[in-house]
């Protein structure tokens, strides 16, 4: 479905990701693991079209988008979450959601249906729905990221770290969710530090350092790899 090939991003002349090569098959739940400044949010953000590859490729279903806008990324079906979540504090909870199916604005009956859909996902949105997304805990902004993203009905969502500043028992919740979401036909790529969490939903996972993939594998192989079990899991 997203075939990444020999990928290279760069902030101006800083090189910061380099000879990426990533596959993710559609329904997959994928993870990218790495230490801080490894490179993963500079992936997302080369898909998602906020930033140019320097080189290299990015097929998503067979079309080439490394390079296209990011409206026209959204509208091909890859919506990302990012890592500070972009709500607009000021609107509510339902406005902000209304937000993400921007580019089904027409299709007044798919909006509806996908509404319920979140609602039901995250029954909190649905009780806070007038309350200003920016009232809102940290777990339950981080809900209304991911509502807002499955708004806009994506084949694949790019969630960028979603488990950050989230307790423990939240985190839980929100591994089930995105598992949920996975299985209702969405697939995910994710990026996240918490690598035991995020390899106990993921099909395979890609393990960063520097801006390069250093280690690939299924979570098993990943987590019976004794290099990454040090760094990322531990003991
Ligand atoms: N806007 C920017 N301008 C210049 N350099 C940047 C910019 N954003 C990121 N970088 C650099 O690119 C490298 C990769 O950063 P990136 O944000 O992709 O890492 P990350 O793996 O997402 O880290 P984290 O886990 O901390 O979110 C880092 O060295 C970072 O300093
Ligand atoms: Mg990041």
């Amino acid at each position: 479905m997203l075939s990444i090939k020999n990928l290279t991003a760069k902030y101006g002349k800083y090189t910061s990701i380099k000879d990426v090569n990533i596959e993710v098959n559609e329904g997959e739940i994928v993870v990218l693991l790495g230490a801080n400044g490894a490179g993963k949010s500079t992936t997302f953000k080369t898909i998602s079209g906020l930033l140019k590859p320097a080189a290299g490729e990015i097929f998503f279903e067979d079309e080439q988008i490394g390079g296209k806008t990011p409206d026209k990324i959204v509208q091909l079906g890859i919506v990302q979450c990012a890592e500070d979540r972009k709500l607009f504090p000021q609107m509510s909870v339902q406005q902000n959601l209304m937000m993400g199916a921007y580019v089904h604005r027409r299709k007044k009956n798919q909006i509806k249906q996908s509404l319920e859909e979140v609602n039901e996902l995250f029954p909190i949105l649905y009780d806070k729905r007038d309350d200003p997304a920016g009232s809102l805990s940290g777990g339950q902004q981080q809900m209304l990221a991911i509502g807002r993203a499955l708004m806009s009905k994506p084949k694949l969502m790019l969630l960028d770290e979603p488990s950050i500043g989230l307790a423990p028992l939240i985190v839980e919740q929100m591994f089930k969710s995105i598992q949920h979401i996975n299985q209702e036909g969405t697939t995910i790529l994710l990026a996240e530090q918490n690598a035991n969490a995020a390899l106990s939903i993921a099909d395979k996972g890609y393990v960063y350092e520097n801006g390069k993939i250093v280690v690939n594998g299924t979570s098993d192989e990943l987590f019976s790899n004794e290099e990454v079990r040090k760094a990322y899991i531990g003991a």
